[in-house]
C-alpha cells in the first residue's frame, strides 16, 4: 500500500514536472533571418505557414453590442480579445508558425483607424493590435504585416494617401486612372505615407512594452497588400518606391524581414538589395504561375512565398494537393498562408463568424461539411510537413481547439 502510495506520488510529481513549463515565463521569440534562398531561426531552417486573418485589429464582420465603438458607413469594428487568442491556438492546432495579418498595419481612413486622418493617431486602435501582436508571440506564432492596401476597403489603403493629398480618387471610379501611381511617385505622399510607418512600428505595445519594431514576433512587414498600377495585372508599383519603403522599414526596425506587396513576381524588382521575399497570390490555383514564379525567384537568391490562395478549389484551378508538394519539396519557397480564417463569434462560443467572399474556413466548425474538413486535413498535414519536417496521414482527424480557446503553455519554453 505505502509503494503504492510512493508511486502515485512519484506519479504525480512526473505529471507536474511535465506541467512545469506553463509556469516559467516565455522566452521572446528569436528574429528570422533570411540567407539566401532559406529563412532560418537559431540558425535552423523556418518556414512560414499558416492563414491570412485580416481582421484581427479591425473586422467587418460582427456588429458589436450598443455602445461599443461601431463605425456603420463600413460596418468596422474592434474584435474581441477572445476571437483574437482563439485564433492563435488554431494555428497552434494546424501546425502553422505564421499569420499573414492586414489590419496589423494598414489601418487608415476609417473612425476606429490608427490614422482616422492623416497625421491624427487613435490610440484605441492599438488595443486589438498590441493584442494580437502580444497573444502571437505567447503562442509562438510570427506575425507578416502588409503596411498599406491596393484597395479602399474599411480598413484603408493607398486611396486614403490620395485623397489627403488633394487627389479625389477612390477605386471604385479610378483603378484605371494613371493619376493613382501618385501613391508611389509624389514625394508629399511617399513622405505622408513613411510618417505612418513611422507611427506604427515606433508605437509600444501595452502588454509586453516592446515597440513593434523590436517586437521579433513580427517577422516582417510587406510593402503592401497586392499593389498594382493602373492595370489589373500590371505589376506595376515602381522599384524605386519599393526599395525606398524597404530601406525606410529596415532603418526604423533593422531585424525584420520585408516581403514586396507587389501583386505578381515583377522580375525587375528581384534586384532590390533591402528585399528578401517576393510573393504571389493564387485565385485560382496555378501550379505553372506557382512554378514560374519560384524559379525567378531562386535565381534571385531571395525566398519566394505563396501569400494567398483559394483553398476551398470549388471554382476550378490545379490541384490543392499539387500545389502543397512543390511548396514542399521547392528549397526557395519560405511558405505559404491560404485566404482565409475566421472563428467562433468569442466569447459567444455557439456560432462562427462568416465572411461573404466564399473562402471562410472555419476551424472545428460542426456544421463543416467532409469535404470541407477534408480540405482543412491537407492544409493541417501540409502545414506539419512544412514546420516540423514530418508526414502525417491526410486522414488524421483535426484536433479539438477549446472555447474559451485553451492557455499557450506547450510553447512556454520554446526560443
Ligand atoms: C504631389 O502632390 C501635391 C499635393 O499634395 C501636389 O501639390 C503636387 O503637385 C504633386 N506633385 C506632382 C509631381 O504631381
Ligand atoms: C467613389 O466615387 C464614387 C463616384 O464619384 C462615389 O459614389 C463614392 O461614394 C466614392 N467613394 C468614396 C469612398 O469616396
Ligand atoms: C512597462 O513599463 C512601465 C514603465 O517602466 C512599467 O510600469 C510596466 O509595468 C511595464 N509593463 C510591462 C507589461 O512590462
Ligand atoms: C514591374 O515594375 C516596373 C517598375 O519597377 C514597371 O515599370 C513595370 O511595368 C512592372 N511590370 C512588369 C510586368 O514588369
Ligand atoms: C457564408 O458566406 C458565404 C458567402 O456569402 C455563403 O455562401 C455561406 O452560405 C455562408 N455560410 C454560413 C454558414 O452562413
Amino acid at each position: 500500500m505505502a509503494t503504492l502510495k510512493t508511486l502515485c506520488v512519484l506519479l504525480l510529481a512526473a505529471t507536474s514536472t511535465v506541467a512545469l513549463p506553463s509556469l516559467r515565463k516565455p522566452t521572446r521569440l528569436s528574429p528570422v533571418v533570411r540567407e539566401g534562398s532559406k529563412l532560418l531561426v537559431d540558425g535552423k531552417e523556418w518556414r512560414a505557414v499558416g492563414p491570412n486573418v485580416y481582421w484581427l485589429g479591425l473586422d467587418e464582420n460582427v456588429t458589436p453590442p450598443a455602445g461599443q465603438p461601431y463605425d456603420p458607413n463600413t460596418k468596422a469594428s474592434y474584435p474581441t480579445k477572445e476571437r483574437i487568442t482563439e485564433v492563435m491556438a488554431v494555428v497552434n492546432a494546424l501546425g502553422g508558425t505564421m499569420i499573414r495579418a492586414h489590419t496589423l498595419g494598414v489601418s487608415t481612413g476609417n473612425p476606429l483607424s490608427i490614422w482616422p486622418t492623416r497625421g491624427v493617431v487613435n490610440e484605441k486602435a492599438f488595443d486589438t493590435i498590441d493584442w494580437a501582436v502580444y497573444q502571437a508571440g505567447l503562442y509562438g506564432v510570427r506575425l507578416l504585416v502588409p503596411l498599406v492596401d491596393n484597395y479602399d476597403y474599411y480598413h484603408g489603403g493607398k486611396y486614403n494617401f490620395l485623397r489627403w493629398a488633394g487627389f479625389n480618387l477612390n477605386q471604385s471610379k479610378d483603378s484605371n486612372n494613371p493619376a493613382i501611381q501618385q501613391f508611389y511617385t509624389n514625394s508629399t505622399i511617399v513622405s505622408t505615407f513613411k510618417d505612418y510607418i513611422k507611427t506604427l512600428l515606433t508605437h509600444k505595445n501595452q502588454y509586453n512594452n516592446l515597440t513593434y519594431a523590436g517586437d521579433p514576433t513580427i517577422f516582417a512587414y510587406e510593402t503592401g497588400n497586392e499593389l498594382l498600377g493602373p492595370i489589373w495585372g500590371d505589376m506595376n508599383c515602381p522599384a524605386d518606391w519599393v526599395a525606398d519603403i524597404a530601406k525606410f522599414v529596415k532603418g526604423i526596425a533593422p531585424q525584420k524581414l520585408v516581403f514586396d506587396g507587389t501583386y505578381g513576381i515583377n522580375k525587375t524588382h528581384l534586384g532590390i538589395k533591402e528585399v528578401d521575399v517576393f510573393s504571389d497570390h493564387f485565385y485560382p490555383i496555378s501550379t505553372s504561375k506557382l512554378q514560374a514564379g519560384i524559379s525567378a525567384v531562386e535565381g534571385a537568391g531571395k525566398v519566394y512565398f505563396a501569400g494567398e490562395y483559394d483553398w476551398v478549389g470549388t471554382s476550378g484551378g490545379d490541384s490543392l494537393d499539387a500545389f502543397f508538394q512543390i511548396i514542399e519539396k521547392s528549397p526557395a519557397v519560405g511558405g505559404d498562408t491560404f485566404w482565409s480564417l475566421f472563428g467562433r463569434n468569442a466569447p459567444n462560443c455557439n456560432t462562427f463568424v462568416n465572411h461573404s467572399d466564399g473562402f471562410t474556413l472555419q476551424y472545428g466548425n460542426p456544421s463543416n461539411t467532409a469535404y470541407t474538413n477534408s480540405r482543412i486535413q491537407l492544409i493541417r498535414k501540409h502545414f506539419i510537413a512544412m514546420s516540423q519536417g514530418k508526414t502525417i496521414s491526410a486522414q488524421e482527424p483535426l484536433p479539438p481547439v477549446s472555447c474559451p480557446a485553451p492557455p499557450p503553455s506547450r510553447f512556454f519554453t520554446r526560443a
